[in-house]
């Protein structure tokens, strides 16, 4: 091993992330989304890319700068997001599902703009596909896939529950009720789940969390599975 196989572990790897909200459009005008921020989907695409990976980032629409040397594919609501990142996931060695998907869109979007009428509006929803659960249907021996979990509440149990439903070898909870976790901040508070263990870490910076990520990854795929 060379030195510059230590500095880039992930050399030859290709790496896709996804970051961000998901827009679901009501009318010309008008869209349902959440508060993501995307920085902690674009910290780890940001980190992918210095240990020597090829990375695409899958993003969803933010505030934050496109990263250098990294395949930024833009999209707005969670069908165009599932198109792309199936799209890009063949090939993909890592798949890491950063972004917030909307679990629910709009049944239909208005062709023109809705004017306001009756004192109450009523709208239909559907549901969006799961992207992370397709992944984990269509998943080689050879890939490693990451999940998030946003919990408000039994954290650990919810979380347990969405890695083995979608099949993912490794997922991120996020404590939303924690201080200085989650949507907006800099700094993340997560648990770590692995099929057979959850660690409990400390505060992290978000790409000092991206890093710890993609080692766990590259423990997997090296038969530490
Ligand atoms: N996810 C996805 N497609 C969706 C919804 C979620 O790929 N339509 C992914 C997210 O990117 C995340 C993981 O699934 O990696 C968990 O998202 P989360 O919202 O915590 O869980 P859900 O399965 O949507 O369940 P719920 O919101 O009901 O807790
Ligand atoms: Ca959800």
């Amino acid at each position: 091993v060379s030195d510059a196989d230590e500095f880039k572990p992930l050399k030859t790897l290709k790496v896709l992330v996804s970051a961000g909200p998901t827009q679901e459009p009501l009318d010309p005008v008008r869209f349902i989304s959440n508060h993501s921020s995307g920085k902690q989907g674009y910290a780890i695409a940001a980190q992918a890319r210095d240990m020597g990976a090829d990375v695409v980032l899958v993003s969803g629409p933010v505030s934050l700068d496109p990263l250098p040397d990294v395949k930024m594919v833009s999209i707005h609501s969670a069908i165009d997001m599932e198109k792309a990142v199936l799209k890009e996931a063949a090939d993909a060695d890592f798949i890491i599902m950063a972004a917030a998907v909307a679990d629910y869109r709009p049944k239909a979007s208005a062709d023109q703009k809705i004017k306001k009428s009756d004192d109450h509006l009523i709208v239909e929803f559907v549901r969006n596909p799961d992207i992370l659960k397709k992944l984990g249907e269509i998943k080689t021996p050879s890939q490693v896939l990451c999940g998030f979990a946003m919990e408000t509440q039994n954290l650990d149990e919810n979380a347990r529950e969405k890695l083995e439903k979608k099949n993912c070898d490794l997922l991120i909870a996020n404590n939303l009720s924690t201080k200085g976790a989650g949507f907006q901040t800099d700094t993340n508070i997560v648990s770590l789940l692995k099929k057979d263990s959850i660690e409990h870490l400390p505060k992290m910076d978000k790409k000092e969390l991206g890093k710890r990520i993609l080692e766990e990854m590259l423990a997997i795929k090296k038969g530490e599975k």
